[in-house]
């Protein structure tokens, strides 16, 4: 059978990662459906940039509720803390010295932080660099390689990171002349852009971005404000002078999405579409909110679902492990 595993950054989540990640990501599932899934929550690359345990453990929760919410199924697919398999760890002191330093230099993320630091005129490139973020493409080698995944779902930034890991386990192979690490295929998860409310991409680090449970009242109140022109009622409407009619069309069926082409035609203001996108909007989400939100309630629950998944992917990680060890010591 074959492993298709994913790792989930707990940083926030915002409608735009439901529909460039989230959505894809299972809908990549739904189409393996004889392969065994595993989605995991990857707090230590989240530690690289978030010391305060409190926010972390928020998000965490946060995350985890949202992915159960909008339809990870913990029956079919195993779902766990990458701090809860010490084997990812371990792996990953195993993986360095296979890991050419020169490998590392080269990552897209550590780089870009290079790059802002001589733009700000540092004469230490490394200013702020911690080890968490140079070792990042390590660890999630090792997130990748404890398991053996054979496919590897990631958006394009990430597309680098899995490169790392195919040669770091092609370096190890080498080594011990044996197929010991699987050499992990990337699949470019295909996501939607969705605009956020400044109509560029829907993106934590614009600020323009409408998480994906609030509150009714609130969801309505960001959908208000996504900017548009000021063409006034009753004028006929450019489906592409702002992003609603694109929003809109990620959430609505077709039939709707047709006879909203229609109502831009006659002049339908802008207030009224921006009603219209709640409205198909919170329908969807209004099941999910209430998961969301018993899980957020209930710290019991979600613990006992981390219990259950570290067992079963421990049982897929361990005897890996093991085999490792064996063949270098
Ligand atoms: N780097 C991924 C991201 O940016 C998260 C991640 C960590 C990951 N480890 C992984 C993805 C292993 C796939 C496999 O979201």
């Amino acid at each position: 059978m074959k492993k298709i595993l994913t790792g989930i950054k707990p940083t926030g989540v915002h409608l735009g990662n439901w529909i460039g990640a989230i959505k894809p990501s299972l809908e990549l599932m739904e189409k393996h459906k004889d392969s065994q899934g595993l989605f995991f929550l990857a707090d230590y690359h989240a530690l690289n940039s978030c010391f305060d345990p409190v926010h972390l453990k928020a998000t965490v929760k946060e995350v985890a509720a949202t992915w159960l919410a909008l339809g990870l199924d913990t029956k079919k697919h195993i779902f766990y803390r990458q701090s809860d398999i010490p084997e990812i760890t371990e792996l990953s002191v195993i993986l360095a010295p296979f890991t050419p330093k020169g490998l590392l230099n080269r990552a897209h993320a550590y780089k870009a932080f290079q790059d802002r630091n001589k733009a700000d005129g540092k004469i230490d490139l490394d200013e702020g660099v911690n080890m968490g973020l140079y070792t990042y493409p390590l660890l999630m080698s090792a997130d990748i390689l404890a398991f053996n995944a054979d496919l590897v779902p990631v958006g394009e930034d990430n597309a680098q990171h899995l490169e790392i890991t195919r040669d770091i386990a092609g370096k190890f192979n080498r080594n011990y002349k044996a197929e010991l690490f699987n050499l992990p295929e990337l699949v470019v998860r295909k996501g939607a852009m969705l605009p956020g409310i400044d109509g560029r991409k829907m993106s934590a680090s614009y600020n323009n971005h409408i998480p994906v449970f609030l509150p009714e009242k609130r969801l309505r109140k960001m959908i208000m404000k996504i900017t548009t022109d000021s063409t006034p009622p009753g004028e006929p409407k450019d489906k592409d002078s702002n992003s609603l009619f694109s929003f809109y069309s990620h959430f609505a069926n077709e039939e709707l999405v047709k006879s909203m082409e229609k109502k831009y035609s006659e002049g339908i203001s802008w207030g009224e579409v921006k009603q219209e996108i709640f409205e198909v909007l919170n329908e969807i989400l209004k099941d999910k909110r209430e998961i969301y939100e018993h899980y957020l309630a209930s710290d019991e629950e979600l613990n006992q679902i981390f219990k259950e998944g570290s067992q079963k992917a421990r049982e897929v990680s361990v005897p890996i492990i093991e085999e490792i060890k064996k063949t270098i010591f």
